[in-house]
């Protein structure tokens, strides 16, 4: 319902508390102020406010919060014997990714300077395959940086560009947001391409900024904008 005050006033989807949000955050992802789950602010008057649109279902995936019972697929993820350079940041032994895992749980969308994480999950069998990490970079949460890891075994089947595709109709679609970046190292060819073939454009280089097993590395930046999105026609897999 909008207030004459310009509010909107509904209940929390979660805790069915009634809450009030400006109307310029109609659409947005805010946090209740009683039960401090994330929520979306409804634009089309309902009674109770939208869930954040997670999982994401693609014609083979699942993307979706971690649980608990992905420990032993991020193990394995994590302790390939060519571990990348490019993203993890995860613990690398059981007990710690337990303790990550456990931590994580309780991080929300709208949880400041916190990391959200995303699982990749394959539908047939159910195997977690990888993970996409998101993180804001604005006050207002408008903009975000991502970056992906796949495992190597399921590596070059589309998977990652897949679950990008949907990582960035969750962002610009579900959230509304105004920008989505992700950067690599120029030598990181299959994240180059994966990023390109998505729909981002390359923005720029830095030279020799990342320090990486003796040498130094550009770093090349990617980012797309939601006009941009809303403009593209769907690379969708
Ligand atoms: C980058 C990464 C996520 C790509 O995963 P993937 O599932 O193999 O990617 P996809 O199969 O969806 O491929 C998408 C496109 O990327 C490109 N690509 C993927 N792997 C490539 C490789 N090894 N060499 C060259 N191009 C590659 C291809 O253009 C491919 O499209 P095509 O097969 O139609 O030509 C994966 O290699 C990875 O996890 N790397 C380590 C972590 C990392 O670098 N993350 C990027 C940080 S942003």
């Amino acid at each position: 319902m909008i207030t004459e005050e310009n509010f909107i006033d509904f209940k929390c989807p979660h805790c069915g508390e009634l809450v009030s949000f400006p109307q310029a955050s109609a659409g947005f992802a805010q946090a209740c102020p009683n039960c401090t789950q994330s929520l979306i602010v409804p634009e089309d008057g309902s009674e109770v406010g939208w869930q954040i649109p997670l999982p994401i279902t693609t014609a083979r995936l699942v993307i979706r919060r971690l649980e608990g019972r992905d420990w032993k697929d991020l193990l394995e993820l994590v302790s390939d014997e060519d571990p990348s350079r490019y993203v993890h940041t995860l613990p690398l032994d059981e007990e710690g990714i337990l303790h990550w895992l456990e931590a994580d749980a309780h991080v929300k969308i709208t949880t400041p300077d916190q990391m959200l994480h995303l699982g990749i999950e394959v539908q047939k069998g159910g195997k977690l395959i990888g993970y996409m990490r998101l993180q804001f970079t604005d006050p207002q949460r408008l903009q975000v940086h991502f970056s992906l890891f796949l495992d190597r075994k399921f590596q070059r089947q589309g998977f990652a560009q897949e679950a990008v595709v949907a990582l960035l109709t969750f962002c610009f679609e579900g959230l509304k947001l105004h920008r989505a970046a992700a950067s690599c190292d120029n030598k990181n060819t299959a994240a180059c391409r994966l990023l390109e073939k998505a729909g981002l454009k390359r923005e720029g280089e830095f030279v020799k900024d990342t320090w990486s097993d003796g040498e130094w590395l550009n770093t090349v930046w990617y980012a797309l904008l939601e006009e941009d999105f809303a403009k593209s026609e769907s690379p969708v897999t």
